[in-house]
């Protein structure tokens, strides 16, 4: 879509989004290097840690708080439009579910490392700027955009992968009984077909938003979701396998029948 007006700061948020997929691919290739550091992989020894359920409201609410800021401090140009509207609410959803929801249904969570969760909580910052100050400045929709097939097919693919991505973190969740921190096979739901279940549903949800707003903003989050998770669905695989026996073999990684 083109610029509706400031073409330099649109050019800027171009430049923006370019540099978010060299650093989804820079953070894929780190994650082939060094094991992502929360979760099952964080280190026992003593560092400086935030409890799991305050790590995730913190480090998430930035993608709520700052496109809530930048709509409010400046007029909200674009946002006369529904084509807009929509886009900026599917991002929203999420992340009120992700950071006021989630952090309160965690189970047993390990306590996040300091460092990461300030880079996760930076990059929800960087990120909920790219696509808000996109979407309500700058993005340019036809009125009819939102029964383009583009648009459709990607408002479907967010909810289908939004709906997979609650439900398989519910899967997990409820493999703890309250007070358990250990780990058990995952069963039920796609689980059935691949290891990380509700990345498959995060990074579904992710492209289908950027299929619906058909930007390089949209595309960029896609991108970036994909390499990050893509590279920490294979370090869980590679764990299951190592830890259980009995892990079933046929799974794959984080696509149904092809990865
Ligand atoms: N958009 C992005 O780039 C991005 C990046 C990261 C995460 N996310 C999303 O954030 C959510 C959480 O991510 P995550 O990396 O924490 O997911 P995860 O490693 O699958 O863990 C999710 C939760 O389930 C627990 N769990 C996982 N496997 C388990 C098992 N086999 N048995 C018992 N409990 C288990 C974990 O406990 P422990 O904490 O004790 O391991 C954690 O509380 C996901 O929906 C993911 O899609 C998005």
């Amino acid at each position: 879509m083109s610029p509706a007006m400031e073409p330099a700061e649109g050019s800027h948020l171009d430049a923006l989004a370019y540099l978010e997929c060299a650093l989804g691919l820079l953070g894929s290739v780190l994650l082939k290097l060094v094991r992502s550091a929360y979760g099952r992989y964080a280190s026992p020894r003593p560092a400086c840690r935030v409890p799991a359920r305050a790590a995730w409201a913190l480090q998430e609410l930035p993608s709520l708080a700052v496109p809530l800021w930048v709509c409010a401090r400046t007029a909200a140009e674009r946002l006369r439009h529904a084509p807009n509207r929509v886009l900026l609410a599917m991002f929203l959803v999420h992340y009120a579910q992700r950071s006021l929801i989630f952090p309160l249904l965690i189970r047993g969570g390990k306590p996040m490392p300091l460092y990461t969760c300030t880079l996760a909580f930076m990059f929800c910052v960087y990120n909920g700027y790219l696509q808000s100050r996109y979407l309500s400045q700058y993005a340019v929709y036809a009125d009819d955009w939102v029964t383009d097939p583009r648009f459709l097919l990607g408002f479907c693919l967010w909810l289908i992968g939004m709906l997979i991505n609650i439900h398989s973190d519910h899967i997990l969740r409820n493999l703890r009984k309250p007070g358990e921190t250990g780990y058990k096979i995952p069963r039920g739901g796609l689980f059935e077909y691949v290891t990380a279940a509700n990345y498959f549903g995060e990074v579904v949800e992710w492209c289908g938003y950027a299929l619906a707003s058909w930007s390089v903003q949209g595309g960029a989050f896609a991108a970036f979701t994909f390499c990050i998770l893509v590279s920490r669905a294979q370090q869980h695989h590679q764990w299951y396998l190592e830890k259980f026996e009995d892990y079933p073999k046929f799974r794959k990684i984080i696509i149904p029948f092809l990865l």
